[in-house]
């Protein structure tokens, strides 16, 4: 970790630390990567024009995110399979954003359980992922699951009903090593494959659904990947408490505009 300052030079570190599998799982996007590469360019479009001689000896950058504070305005997104990088795996990641007073936003393909997670950061505010599933009951049950765990929300991805076509996935294929679970999408699965963790989705999930949930799950709801405000307005007809604008890293519809417009 020495001399590592910033996350370019820990996302170098990581490219050449890590086996061809899973560099090409944690970094690929769809297609030609023009929305992977936009939402990188486009951050960098956005210039600040500084204020001078404003007193700061006290600096807050706190806010409220869904009625509550943060310390910070910042959360860890959900990103599957951590333990492949790190055995920690999300425990890992929900402490350190515990030191700051983000929010921490569990996978659904997580490595690790949300029990696990709870006990590894009690004091961090924590959204738990899904994905629908073919059997709602089992989707419910990850709701009762999730509330008794301690977590404030349920974030539910909109954006991949089916898996985006990753070239450097298809070049070095990815499946399971033996020592990963996912123990919140498959907790029963000994054996997982891929193909089985996704079988479980529900490709045909509408709107509709989302008027389930509201109607079944005490929880506040966020929507994750909405990028159009015809949605955004859908979704706040329908009672969803949270929009989360986002493209999923680039990873699922090649040429969406970047998540950060400028
Ligand atoms: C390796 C990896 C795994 C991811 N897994 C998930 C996931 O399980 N659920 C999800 O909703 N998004 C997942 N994402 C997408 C991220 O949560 C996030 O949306 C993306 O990295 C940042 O792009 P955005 O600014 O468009 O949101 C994953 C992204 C990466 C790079």
């Amino acid at each position: 970790m020495e001399g590592l300052v910033c996350v370019d030079d820990f996302e170098k570190e990581a490219l050449r630390k890590l086996g061809n599998v899973t560099r090409a799982y944690y970094r690929s996007g769809a297609d030609d990567e023009f929305t992977l590469k936009d939402n990188g360019a486009a951050f960098s479009r956005i210039l600040l024009r500084p204020f001078m001689l404003r007193d700061v000896s006290n600096r807050d950058l706190s806010t409220t995110v869904l009625g509550k504070k943060v310390a910070v305005p910042i959360g860890i997104s959900p990103t599957a399979m951590q333990r492949l990088a790190h055995p920690d795996g999300e425990c890992g990641s929900a402490k350190a954003i515990e030191t700051i007073g983000g929010i921490m936003v569990l996978s659904y393909f997580a490595t690790c359980s949300c029990e696990e997670v709870a006990a590894a950061a009690p004091n961090a505010r924590k959204w738990f992922n899904f994905y629908m599933h073919k059997d709602r009951t089992i989707t419910q049950g990850v709701f009762k699951r999730a509330e008794k765990a301690g977590f404030e929300a349920v974030v539910l991805t909109v954006d991949a009903p089916v898996i985006g076509k990753r070239r450097d996935i298809e070049r070095n294929p990815f499946d399971f090593p033996p020592h990963i679970k996912l123990p919140n999408a498959c907790p029963d699965e000994e054996e997982l494959s891929v193909s089985k963790a996704h079988d479980d989705i529900d490709h045909g999930a509408t709107w509709e659904a989302v008027s389930w949930i509201k109607s079944v799950s005490r929880l506040p709801l966020v929507l994750k990947g909405i990028q159009t405000a015809e949605d955004a307005i859908h979704a706040v007809e329908l009672g969803v408490d949270g929009i989360w604008i986002s493209n999923h890293g680039g990873r699922q519809i090649d040429t969406a505009p970047a998540t950060v417009i400028s």
